[in-house]
């Protein structure tokens, strides 16, 4: 059986059941991030040797991008303490499956590395949540730019070059997979390149990190314009994922929703002070000290108005969440999302659950109700599986959640995370 079908199989009837009023209490660990891990064992295809990363979170995402790559030769090995070792010496294909790439669309992140390192790469094109059309446009531009040369049917891309030369590239918008492919590939160039108003994003500068670990030369990563001076190889090593910061900020929403009083431990309050701000603005006490984040939540919060933006403006990974609180919080709010269109998905199963959202076009404006109630729903992205839950844990009664498919593949260990701050949760497989 293929990764595709176990997952499919395991997640198609499965559903959260969630018992809604219990107030949240305790302390939850926070995971590895998802969006620094996935970029990171991409860039591994740059390298002919053995690279460990440690605090991988263990997520169907990282094992489909680790099936991809031990599909194209590479030797993985998952240690139980969230380590990971990737070796890529003996990979000699440049064309994964669609089998996995149609999964996640950040299988698309394989694209700079395998031109780097074979002088070509296949890639189907990806799949992954439904937030509306997910061009690759910016990738393309600026792989072309070092020297790629595209070619393709509408359902995959093709790329090919004698030899990547360094060069400027600015992007006409950061996006982040995009600052992360050009980076990658940048890095075996021959020259300098300058990315010009890259992405800022906290997973961009792990990215650099890990690189620059194995040698590569990046500096700028976390400003708008990144410099790589290209080498002839990277090395072997090691590096820790970043902690992430859309895990904490859905679990400080979730305690917000259910007049929580949490500790999200092992995180980075610095890479989420929009998202603390914004829940200080809805009237949660919030303290930080280097690594923990104390939040502890009003009866009721208050609505909030947000507005999504690249970082370090709100991060739409938590724009379904905040939809979640404002939908019970006291007053309206306005909410608009700048960078994804379709990512009002959640708003008609949150209407289920008794939400008044109005949506014209990419804003929406939530009046905020004193009473939700449990329903039966179903997530449409991995960031709406979060929303639903949010919403779940403060509404009157049961909540079932279908299609966990999402959930698993953003969230480590939700259901034990959950119902270790004392939520009433349970997974129906
Ligand atoms: C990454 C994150 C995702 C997050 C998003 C925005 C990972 C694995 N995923 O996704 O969780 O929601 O950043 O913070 O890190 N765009 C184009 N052409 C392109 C590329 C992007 O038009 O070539 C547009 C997209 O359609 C979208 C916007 O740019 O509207 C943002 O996309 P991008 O920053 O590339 O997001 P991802 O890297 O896909």
């Amino acid at each position: 059986m293929s990764i595709a079908e176990m997952i499919e199989n395991r997640t198609r009837l499965a559903h959260i059941e969630i018992e809604g009023g219990q107030n949240l209490k305790g302390e939850v660990i926070i995971s590895g991030a998802k969006n620094a891990a996935l970029p990171i064992i991409a860039g591994c295809l740059l390298v002919k040797g053995q690279v460990t990363l440690h605090n991988v979170p263990n997520l169907d995402d990282v094992t489909t991008l680790t099936g991809l790559l031990s599909s194209l030769g590479a030797h993985v090995i998952y240690y139980d303490d969230g380590s990971l070792l990737i070796d890529c010496s003996d990979v000699s294909s440049h064309s994964p499956s669609y089998d996995f790439v149609s999964r996640m669309r950040a299988s698309v992140l394989v694209m700079g590395p395998l031109l780097a390192r074979f002088q070509k790469a296949d890639i189907p094109l990806p799949g992954g949540c439904k937030l509306g059309p997910r061009p690759i446009d910016i990738h393309i531009e600026g792989i072309s730019k070092l020297g790629g040369n595209f070619y393709g049917s509408g359902d995959a891309v093709s790329v090919e070059c004698d030899k990547l030369v360094g060069d400027t590239i600015p992007l006409r918008f950061p996006s982040v997979g995009a600052t992360e492919n050009i980076m990658m590939a940048a890095c075996l160039a021959e020259g300098t390149t300058t990315i010009i108003g890259a992405a800022r994003e906290p997973e961009i500068i792990a990215l650099a990190d890990f690189l620059n670990g194995l040698g590569a030369k990046i500096t700028g990563a976390g400003a708008e314009d990144i410099s790589i001076e290209g080498i002839d190889s990277l090395s072997s090593g090691e590096f820790d994922i970043i902690p992430d910061r859309v895990e904490c900020g859905t679990y400080l929403i979730a305690g917000a929703c259910a007049q929580g009083d949490i500790v999200c431990r092992h995180c980075e309050p610095s890479h989420i002070t929009v998202i603390l701000d914004k829940l200080r603005e809805a009237g949660c006490k919030i303290d930080c000290s280097e690594h923990d984040i104390h939040l502890v939540a009003p009866e009721r919060t208050k609505a909030v108005d947000i507005r999504t933006l690249p970082y370090p403006g709100f991060s739409t990974d938590i724009q379904p969440q905040m939809m979640a609180l404002n939908a019970g919080a006291s007053g309206t709010a306005l909410m608009v999302e700048k960078i994804f269109e379709q990512r009002f998905l959640v708003k008609n199963e949150l209407i289920k659950m008794g939400a008044k959202i109005r949506q014209v076009e990419n804003a929406a404006l939530t009046i905020g109700q004193t009473k939700m109630h449990g329903a039966e729903v179903s997530s449409t992205d991995i960031r709406a599986s979060a929303a639903l839950i949010c919403s779940a844990l403060r509404a009157e009664g049961t909540t079932r959640i279908y299609n966990l498919e999402h959930l698993f593949r953003g969230y480590e260990n939700p259901v034990e995370k959950l119902s270790g701050l004392g939520a009433d949760v349970a997974l129906h497989k």
